[in-house]
Formats: C-alpha cells, sequence, structure tokens
C-alpha cells in the first residue's frame, strides 16, 4: 500500500516553520492593535454565493479556483479563497453596520485550487485588515501605512516595494474599458487565448497578463490614468501626497489592476524579487461597492491581507526559542527523582528536556542537538550526596548543586 501523502498544493508545517508563522502572525497583530484593529474570525466555510457574486464571476478565483462543494444538506459551499468577503458577510449577518468606522484584522489558512509551485499553494495562510466605513483617502493612507510598519516589524522592509494604482471610480472603468476594448480589438491576432476571452468578460485584466504577446500589444494601449473622473483624480493625488507626507515611498503601476473584482479607486502591492515567480507578499485596495452588493447598507472599505507563506520564506530571523536545561537522569532511582524535577523546574518557568533512555553519550549528544545550555546529571552517586552535576555545555565546565538549591541555580542568568 503506498504510504498517504498530504493533498497536492498544502504543506505539513512542523517546529520551526510553524514558529515562522506564528511569529509572523504575532508580530502583525501587534501592529494592526496599535493602529486600533480588533481581531475577527469567520468561518473557513461560507456559503459560495459570497464569493461568486462579489469576487466576480469572471475572476480567476472564482471561476477556477474555488473549492466548492455540496454539503451533505444539499447546501453549496465553498472554503473561503480570501478573508475581505467573509468579513463583509460578518458586518452585514452580526448586525455590526452601526459601528463604524469598523476596523478588523484576521488571520488563517485560505484555499485556492491553483498550480502548485514555491510561495503558491492550495491551502495558504493570510493576515489581513480591514477598514469599513470612512470614504476618505485617510483611511487608504492608514492602512498602506499598518502595512508597512508590519513589514518593518517583521525587519522584511528592505525587502520589499509598494506598487500603486488607481482604477478610479465606476464611470472611470467603463470609459476605459470601452477604450480598451476598442484598442485591442485592433491587436486581436496578437492576444493569448486567455486574454480573447478575458476582452469579452473581464478586459481590465489583460492589463496584468504575463504573456509576452499581451504585453506586446498593450505597449500603445490607452492608459487609465487618461479616462480618470475629475473625482477619481483627485482622490489618488491626494493619496499619494499623504503617503509621501509620511515618508512610504512607492512606485506607480498603471498596469496594476488586481485579480477580484470588488476593488475601485486604490489598489496596492507590496513586491519583493527574494522569492522567485511569486512576487506579491501583501496586496489589497479599496472596495466602496463591496457590501453593498451582498445586501448591505452602502459601507465603504479598505484593506490588505499578506500572504504568510510568502513571508515566511523571506524571514531570516526568528526570535530566540528558550534554551532548554537538559535533565539527564542515569538508573532508576535516578529517573524518579528525574521526573519530580521536570515537574517543579518547568512550573517554576524553565525549559527542561528529559534525554529518554540510551547511553551517557547519547544523551549529552542530544543535549547539544536542542541547543541546552546546561545539562542536570544524576546519577547513583548524586542521589546518595543529594546533589546534581549541573555542567555547562559550552565551556564544559561542571559543579554540583544541592537538589534543594537546583532551581534558584538554574534559574539564575548564565555567568
Ligand atoms: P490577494 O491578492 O488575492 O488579495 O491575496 C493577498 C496575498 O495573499 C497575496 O499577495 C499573496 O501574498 C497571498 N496569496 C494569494 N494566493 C496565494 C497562494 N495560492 N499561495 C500563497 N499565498 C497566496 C486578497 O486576498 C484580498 N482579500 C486582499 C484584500 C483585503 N483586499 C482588501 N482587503
Amino acid at each position: 500500500m503506498s504510504t498517504l501523502q498530504p493533498v497536492r498544493g498544502t504543506r505539513d508545517l512542523i517546529g520551526e516553520d510553524c514558529r515562522r508563522f506564528r511569529h509572523i502572525a504575532a508580530t502583525a497583530a501587534q501592529v494592526a492593535a496599535r493602529f486600533g484593529f480588533e481581531e475577527i474570525e469567520t468561518p473557513v466555510l461560507e456559503s459560495t454565493a459570497v464569493f461568486s457574486r462579489t469576487l466576480g464571476e469572471s475572476s480567476d478565483v472564482v471561476s477556477k479556483q474555488m473549492y466548492v462543494f455540496q454539503d451533505r444538506g444539499g447546501d453549496e459551499i465553498t472554503l473561503r479563497p480570501e478573508g475581505t468577503a467573509g468579513v463583509a458577510r460578518a458586518f452585514i449577518s452580526e448586525g455590526l453596520t452601526q459601528n463604524l468606522p469598523l476596523k478588523l484584522f484576521y488571520q488563517g489558512p485560505m484555499f485556492r485550487y491553483e498550480r502548485p509551485q514555491k510561495g503558491r499553494y492550495r491551502q495558504f495562510q493570510q493576515f489581513g485588515v480591514e477598514l469599513l466605513g470612512p470614504e476618505s483617502v485617510q483611511a487608504d493612507i492608514e492602512v498602506i501605512a499598518c502595512a508597512w510598519q508590519v513589514l518593518r516589524a517583521l525587519k522584511l522592509d528592505s525587502q520589499v516595494r509598494l506598487q500603486l494604482n488607481t482604477i478610479g471610480d465606476q464611470e472611470s472603468r467603463d470609459a476605459y474599458r470601452t477604450a480598451l476594448v476598442a484598442y485591442l480589438r485592433t491587436r486581436m491576432s496578437e492576444l493569448s487565448e486567455d486574454s480573447r476571452v478575458r476582452l469579452e468578460k473581464n478586459p481590465l485584466r489583460i492589463l496584468d497578463s504575463k504573456d509576452e504577446g499581451d504585453r506586446e500589444a498593450l505597449k500603445g494601449a490607452p492608459l487609465f490614468s487618461d479616462f480618470l473622473t475629475p473625482a477619481a483624480r483627485e482622490f489618488f493625488t491626494r493619496l499619494q501626497a499623504g503617503l509621501s507626507d509620511i515618508g512610504l515611498e512607492f512606485v506607480l503601476d498603471p498596469l496594476l489592476v488586481r485579480g477580484l473584482d470588488y476593488y475601485c479607486h486604490t489598489v496596492f502591492e507590496f513586491t519583493t524579487t527574494a522569492i522567485g515567480a511569486q512576487n506579491a507578499v501583501l496586496a489589497g485596495g479599496r472596495y466602496d461597492g463591496l457590501i453593498k452588493s451582498m445586501g448591505g447598507p452602502h459601507t465603504p472599505g479598505v484593506g490588505w491581507a499578506a500572504g504568510t507563506d510568502r513571508l515566511a520564506l523571506m524571514l531570516a530571523e526568528l526570535p530566540a526559542r528558550p534554551q532548554p536545561v537538559a535533565l539527564v537522569p542515569m538508573g532508576e532511582s535516578a529517573e524518579r527523582a528525574a521526573r519530580k524535577l521536570l515537574f517543579e523546574l518547568t512550573e517554576a518557568g524553565l525549559a527542561v528536556d528529559v534525554g529518554y533512555g540510551g547511553n551517557m553519550g547519547k544523551r549529552m549528544k542530544r543535549a547539544d542537538k536542542i541547543g541546552a545550555r546546561l545539562a542536570v546529571i544524576l546519577g547513583d552517586n548524586e542521589l546518595a550526596k543529594n546533589v546534581a552535576l549541573v555542567k555547562d555545555l559550552k565551556s564544559g565546565e561542571q559543579r554540583e548543586v544541592a537538589l534543594a538549591e537546583l532551581r534558584s541555580a538554574l534559574l539564575a542568568p548564565p555567568r
């Protein structure tokens, strides 16, 4: 029988990998809390309608990537592919509409049926923030500032850059779409098959196509910036001025359009060259029409989500783990004494590792491997004298310590 493997595109995170993920989530939560965000945890399972209408029927996520199934009761269920639509659903169904402005952050697994590669998985983690209520550009500046501080707190700020664009309001988008489609029809033969389909359904997505032919065809395309309404232009100008005011550098990317349909005005991505093809580590934008489209009251929103898996690939340093003390009992009575010591010392707040079985050499090797600073050796000789042998594993120095004083001796900082 072949051994069972994890599902393609999913991974087991073990030990240090888990610590990376926890460190990222804890750091991001701390920064978000400084900005006044409160945590929300929405279910992994949502009704399919939460996503299909809001992210856009023709978006890649909805048309190709969602894990959709009928549950045993016949309900159409989707494993959430992202967090924003679920937060918007909760905002409406939990009756939070009077609590504006509302600042929420979330973290957890998301699911997309994509072709797996480094930095791209079918189950991945996001950390995200959503700021609901304000129409003002101040909110966009605040969430981008929060994103930047998260990356800085993780010491990743020097490896990323902020790409910024606007996709305007509905009026700007309608005008641009007409112009773009008219232009691309003249270059039809150069377009990829995907883009030809998009031309009918979602022409703006062609702008961020990676296909060589598409990119060539786009070179003479009309520019979105020429189709912005005065109000949309003004919003974008104020966003850029606000980011400059607080010293945040950005690069304007007129081809950045994002893959989900709920966006308007601000769209942004923090990208990196450090982890290969999957270069977006944190992305978001404004979504003023989303909540209304789900049946709620008109409520503007702006937010972002970071790909924890991608940040984890970039993270060089992890906070140190507490250095354990290695307990090395030799013989049956020593094992018994060690059980008691393990209980006492861990309760006193020390990290303790008991070597199970093997001769002295093997146990000392394990103590080394787990990075212990001190080994507490207990044999019949020591027990007879009511002492333990405390060995400094770096210097090799060892001394006898009375069992009654062991706790305070081990808690004392290293000399
Ligand atoms: P998104 O761009 O689809 O936006 O995803 C945000 C981030 O999640 C990406 O930049 C990437 O780092 C990570 N990510 C996406 N797909 C994968 C994958 N298959 N494997 C690993 N990481 C992945 C959203 O999800 C929006 N909800 C963000 C948002 C919040 N906009 C407004 N508020």
